[in-house]
């Protein structure tokens, strides 16, 4: 599994695939391929792969123990970039389209909204893990700082969620949202599970030395 995910074409792919969702929108943009609301379902759209990215960043660190695939490590920082990418075209395409770019009034509709608040906040959030994802930034950071500033996806997470229940509530449809919930729950939950599992074996007592040259012998 290492040896795949070492190999030199396995971060070209990644990144051709992360594109995929994008290029298909633009796609579609071109060819009439957007339905009825081509702008809602451009905004949908981004929105729900910007959640899918954070679930996928969320998911790397408990593949990577329970597969034993260290290698996966190294595709966090591009996973994490393209939630960036997606939330930024996700709230260009609702300035742009909801809102024709008038500052103002998306400044307005963000305090008037608190679904729109909620998403933002989480935005605002995002930029700086956005920007801090380079060595450089973890090196002036230190990895304590770093590691700190980046628990902030759990919080990410959750705004995002809440965003997307909030919209729903209006249609009284949360199926969705419900799955998203599930498996952001599932991940967490795993972390905590992980980090106790690793708490109890630092205090179980260690073996005497002659014990444990007698079990090695
Ligand atoms: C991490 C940040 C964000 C996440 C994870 C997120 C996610 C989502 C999701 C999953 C949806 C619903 C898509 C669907 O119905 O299938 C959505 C819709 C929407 N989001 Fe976001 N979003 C974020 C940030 C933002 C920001 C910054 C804005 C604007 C300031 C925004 C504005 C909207 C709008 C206008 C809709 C569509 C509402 C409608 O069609 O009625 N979101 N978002």
């Amino acid at each position: 599994m290492n040896k795949l995910l070492m190999h030199p074409a396995a971060k070209p792919l990644v990144f051709v695939l992360s594109l995929l969702p994008f290029a298909w929108l633009v796609y579609g943009a071109f060819t009439d391929g957007l339905g009825a609301n081509p702008a809602e379902h451009l905004i949908r759209s981004t929105g729900d792969w910007t959640l899918r990215f954070i679930c996928i960043v969320l998911a790397v660190t408990p593949l990577r123990v329970i597969a034993k695939a260290n290698a996966l490590a190294r595709f966090r920082r591009m996973l994490g970039l393209f939630a960036y990418f997606y939330v930024v075209v996700h709230l260009l395409s609702y300035s742009l389209f909801d809102m024709g770019f008038d500052i103002p009034e998306i400044a307005k509709d963000i305090a008037k909204r608190p679904f729109i608040l909620v998403g933002f906040t989480a935005f605002v959030l995002l930029t700086p893990l956005a920007a801090t994802s380079f060595n450089r930034a973890i090196k002036a950071l230190g990895a304590k700082r770093w590691q700190a500033l980046h628990r902030l996806v759990y919080v990410i997470a959750g705004l995002g969620l809440l965003h997307f229940f909030w919209m729903r509530a209006g249609k009284n449809d949360f199926a969705e949202v419900f799955v998203y919930a599930a498996i952001v729950a599932v991940l967490l939950g795993w972390r905590v599970w992980n980090f106790a599992n690793k708490k109890r074996a630092q205090q179980q007592p260690r073996p005497a030395p002659v014990a444990r040259a007698q079990r090695s012998a």
